[in-house]
């Protein structure tokens, strides 16, 4: 497994693509199909919001539900069934809405499970998303922000003028992705032509299917020579070391080409894949502002007196005619709260750990998901380096190094500060996570350091880091689907007038878009039984 087919569900993917080699498309699909994932086997009808006038036509009065978690799945929740009236409380135990979606700014605090409390001492204009930071553009997600008023800005997901650095790969220096794309997609085009040109293809391709590919393979790979003998040697699309100006100027074009044994070596097409998924291509967008402007915005929809913070859930029991929940309030108090129906918006392996009675399979059932984590380490600086000395706005540098993924900020350009963002996933982020929040900085600064020399350290003013395993009442970045099996059919259903919600229960794992489908699918479930009854 290369890195750039890391995401969550890597595991069910990699099954599917095997089966899909072996058997072809048709073996694919009827397996996708018995594993609940065809097409045909989703029930795709268009969402639509319960209306107060569902009640007034039927003569039927709305339900009393108490939602558990102000997570994305359960402030959507009670966003939706508020707009036909239901009387929603939502229960977060967190001091804070949002969950995963969590924004750092300055004078946020946060103390983790093993009592290291961070306070982020960020400068006015300088936030961080320690959660979610992308949106797709075909995502829900989007729906909410347009609805919601949240306004929304380009995300920059990919970046020619950032850098790939596989260091365990031997590479000395960072490599800009436009000089590696150049020269992958070169050499590729170069073999592809000479094995057409040999005839190796013959039997694949007719002489006019022949000539239009390589034609594409001129063009798609900068190939020189004559024909018959195309060959990759440099483009200027590899970028300058002297950019081409006016007058004599005509820029020195970057050298030299590394030959094509180095450049597969370096593995320099290492990351290429990422930016064609579906859920990862640009253009990708955030909220202006940070990504916490989602919840805030949510929550003021819903009305702050429904959103109880700081109540933490300590036992559900399910009756015939209604649920209880018995919670810890912010006080430490102990009370208890009876409503119609239950929405359970919290991470599986949390509700695992409360005591319900809703039996043993479902209880069994929370157990079947595979928890992963994640940590972000946000770095800001005192200038612009990477702007103005790498002229870099935005976008990632992908490295091969523990510290991962680095974000350049997509907002604040030309500001006078800004952050970079370090963003890893499972034993990096258990490793970083087992450091106090020092040490992170200081492992993550000298790795910077490979990349951007001595910049990476020296303008550094303050961080803030989130390693989500340690977050108290969260404790994982995303858990993952059993999909196809009968504890994810089982917890898709209600447990009595138990519902449960969250990303976990979707195909958009570790995404915000699958909280706000299921809590859809779930409010559309809760709200038709309630009509009918
Ligand atoms: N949505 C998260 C992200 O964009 C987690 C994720 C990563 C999900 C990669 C799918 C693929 O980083």
């Amino acid at each position: 497994m290369t890195d750039s087919d890391w995401r969550p569900g890597l595991r069910r993917r990699d099954f599917l693509s095997a089966v899909g080699v072996a058997g072809g498309a048709g073996t694919l699909l009827a397996t996708m199909g018995a594993l609940g994932l065809a097409p045909a086997a989703r029930a795709d009808s268009p969402f639509r919001p319960p209306r107060r006038s569902d009640f007034s036509l039927s003569g039927r009065g709305t339900a009393k539900v108490v939602i558990l978690g102000g997570e994305i799945a359960g402030l959507a929740s009670a966003y939706e069934l508020g707009k036909a009236g239901y009387d929603c409380t939502v229960l977060e135990a967190r001091d804070r809405v949002g969950g995963r979606n969590f924004t750092a700014r300055g004078g946020t605090v946060q103390t983790d499970v093993r009592g290291d409390r961070q306070t982020a001492r960020f400068s006015d204009d300088v936030y961080m998303n320690t959660g979610p930071g992308r949106i797709a553009q075909w995502m829900v997600t989007l729906d909410y922000c347009r609805e919601l008023g949240v306004p929304i800005e380009v995300f920059t997901n990919t970046n020619a003028n950032a850098f790939i650095y596989n260091e365990a790969a031997g590479m000395r220096e960072p490599v800009r992705y436009r000089t590696a794309k150049a020269d992958v997609y070169g050499y590729v085009s170069e073999l592809l032509a000479k094995a057409t040109d040999r005839r190796a293809l013959d039997g694949e391709l007719t002489k006019a299917d022949k000539e239009r590919l390589l034609d594409f393979l001129r063009d798609w790979g900068a190939l020189g020579g004559k024909a018959g003998n195309r060959r990759y040697s440099g483009t200027p699309r590899r970028g300058h070391a002297i950019d081409p100006g006016a007058g004599d100027q005509a820029g020195v074009p970057l050298g030299p080409v590394p030959s094509l044994a180095k450049t597969f070596a370096d593995g320099a097409g290492r990351y290429f894949s990422f930016e064609f998924d579906y859920d990862q291509a640009m253009l990708m967008f955030q909220p202006v502002g940070g990504m916490d402007r989602i919840p805030l915005a949510l929550a003021r929809a819903i009305g702050g007196d429904r959103i109880r913070l700081g109540h933490v859930v300590i036992r559900i029991t399910d009756g015939p005619d209604d649920v209880t929940v018995v919670y810890r309030d912010s006080r430490g108090e102990q009370r208890r709260i009876t409503a119609d129906f239950c929405i359970a918006a919290l991470p599986p392996h949390v509700l695992a750990r409360i005591p319900h009675n809703l039996g043993a399979d479902v209880q069994n059932a929370l157990r079947a998901w595979q928890v992963d984590t994640a940590a972000k380490i946000g770095l800001e600086y005192r200038s612009r380096w990477w702007e103005t000395d790498h002229r870099i706005y935005g976008g990632i540098t992908e490295t091969d190094l523990d510290i991962g993924h680095l974000w350049y900020p997509s907002y604040g350009f030309h500001g006078s500060r800004g952050l970079l963002l370090n963003y890893f996933y499972d034993e990096d982020a258990r490793k970083y996570g087992d450091l106090t929040p020092g040490e992170r900085v200081r492992r993550a600064v000298a790795q910077g350091v490979k990349i951007h020399g001595e910049n990476h350290r020296t303008g550094l003013t303050n961080s803030f880091s989130v390693a989500w395993h340690l977050i108290p009442h969260i404790e994982g970045a995303w858990a993952i689907p059993p999909i196809g099996t009968p504890a994810y059919r089982l917890l898709n259903k209600p447990a009595g007038r138990l519902y449960f919600s969250g990303d976990w229960l979707s195909h958009l794992t570790g995404w915000q878009a699958g909280s706000f489908e299921s809590a859809r699918l779930v409010v559309s479930h809760l709200h038709q039984r309630v009509l009918a009854h």
